[in-house]
């Protein structure tokens, strides 16, 4: 089941999220695609686009086609990415028929959260790739990367509505292969202060897991720097080359 944020409080999503915080980790995007692949207009496909909001600031250097489970979140990428095709799907299930130069999944990959979900959307990445087409990924926590106990909180307001969001992350099981982030939203809309909740399971494996995962599936697997978290931990980007 989707969570809250990406349903019915998915129109809370410009107020959690800014496409302008995004434009240095595009940068390691686009020098990946262009390292692995060379110049070119090359067509991406993005799987969990989300809000579009890392895909914005690729659009001018290739062409895309974007696919995300949301309806909600199609529609804010849509707005901000008018020249991209935009289709729901599953990233472990979807097939568009056809092959790109590239499959991209940004943060959305840190929903899959056993390794039959990876294993399932490595099958999606290799489905939609020749030889030597490239699969870029970056969850947010690896195992060896994860910090217990974070709270992160943030406030935006668009004139109507004035939104904190406090997020407070945390492994109940380092035994198990999730951990949680406990999401509370405080929605002020005039004299209406409204409180919502939901908790959100992320994926944690080790790097050396995730690359294992991708050799099995076809690729050549590696990894970049990726440093571009807020609270300064080390961030990568996983990178395969379809063998
Ligand atoms: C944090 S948002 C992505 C934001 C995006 N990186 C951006 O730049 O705007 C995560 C997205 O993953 C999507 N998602 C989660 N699981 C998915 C799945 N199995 N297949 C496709 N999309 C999925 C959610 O619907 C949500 O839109």
């Amino acid at each position: 089941m989707l969570p809250r944020m990406y349903t019915d409080l998915a129109h809370l999503w410009p107020l959690i999220s800014d496409p302008s915080n995004y434009a240095e980790e595009a940068a390691f995007w686009r020098e990946v695609v262009r390292k692995k692949l060379g110049p070119g207009r090359h067509h991406v496909l993005e799987l969990g686009v989300g809000g579009g909001n890392n895909l914005s600031h690729l659009t001018a250097d290739f062409d895309a086609t974007a696919v995300d489970l949301s309806e909600g979140m199609l529609a804010h990428s849509r707005k901000l990415n008018p020249g991209v095709e935009h289709h729901v799907g599953d990233m472990r299930t979807v097939r568009m028929g056809r092959t790109f130069n590239a499959v991209l999944i940004h943060d959305a990959i840190s929903y899959l959260i056993s390794e039959d979900d990876i294993r399932a959307t490595m099958e999606t990445a290799t489905a939609h790739l020749e030889s030597g087409g490239v699969f870029v990924g970056a969850p947010d926590f690896f195992r060896e990367t994860f910090t217990d106990s974070k709270i992160c909180h943030d406030r935006a307001s668009d004139g109507k509505i004035e939104l904190t969001h406090i997020e407070y992350t945390y492994d109940p099981d380092p035994a198990d292969t999730t951990y949680e982030t406990v999401m509370f939203y405080l929605i002020r809309e005039g004299k209406r202060l409204t409180v919502e909740q939901e908790s959100h399971l992320f994926g944690l494996f080790s790097v050396d897991r995730w690359l294992s995962l991708m050799e099995e599936a076809g690729f050549d697997a590696e990894t970049a720097e990726y440093p571009v978290h807020e609270d300064g931990h080390p961030g990568y980007l996983l990178v395969g080359v379809k063998r």
